[in-house]
């Protein structure tokens, strides 16, 4: 385990039992939708790419950048779009793959645009849900694991752009962002 986490939450062998859980599930949900799924970057990296190989479907994939976050712990709540999407949304069923639903207003925000674009249907899965940490009512459609208001990286989430390329997700040693 890394020095800096205190906490494994969700081990490798806990987020391969949940892509294929999710993945069956959305094979399922998405036959004949030719879904477009959209990875909010960057942290949904690993995960978008472990969860698309167990949807036994064709499926389309864009990634757009967007952040809230700058630098800190806490979100700024100010949803800003770094990078858009290559794809029109028009008549689609688009899935956002996100990493954590924390305050909720990320995707509260991209899920009323996508809308507004066009799209048939906008349906969120993600990997982690904080809902304690809530500041706008939001209920993701599709929810690896339910964790409690602790700051996690590993697996695509970082902290200052670090820990991305840990194989689990962990609760991140307070001291490391006191410092
Ligand atoms: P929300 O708008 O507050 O729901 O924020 C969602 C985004 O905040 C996620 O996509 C992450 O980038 C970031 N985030 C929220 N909680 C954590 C965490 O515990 N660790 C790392 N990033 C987080």
């Amino acid at each position: 385990m890394h020095h800096d986490v205190s906490e494994i939450l969700v081990s490798e062998k806990d987020i391969q039992a949940i892509c294929e859980r999710l993945g069956k599930q959305l094979t399922i949900d998405y036959r004949d939708k030719n879904p477009l799924l959209v990875g909010l970057l960057k942290g949904c990296v690993p995960f978008l790419s472990d969860l698309a190989r167990k949807i036994d479907l064709s499926v389309e994939i864009a990634y757009m950048s967007v952040s809230s976050y700058h630098g800190g712990i806490t979100s700024s709540g100010d949803v800003k779009i770094k990078m858009d999407l290559d794809f029109s949304l028009t008549n689609r069923n688009v899935l956002i793959v996100e990493d954590i639903v924390d305050t909720g207003k990320t995707l509260d925000t991209i899920v009323k645009l996508f809308k507004h674009r066009g799209a048939k249907s906008v349906k969120v899965v993600t990997l982690l849900d904080k809902p304690e940490g809530r500041v706008v009512p939001f209920l993701p459609d599709y929810i690896g694991q339910t964790i409690p208001k602790a700051f996690v990286v590993g697996y695509g989430l970082d902290y200052d752009e670090i820990y991305r390329n840990l194989p689990y997700v962990g609760i991140l040693k307070p001291e490391v962002y006191t410092k």
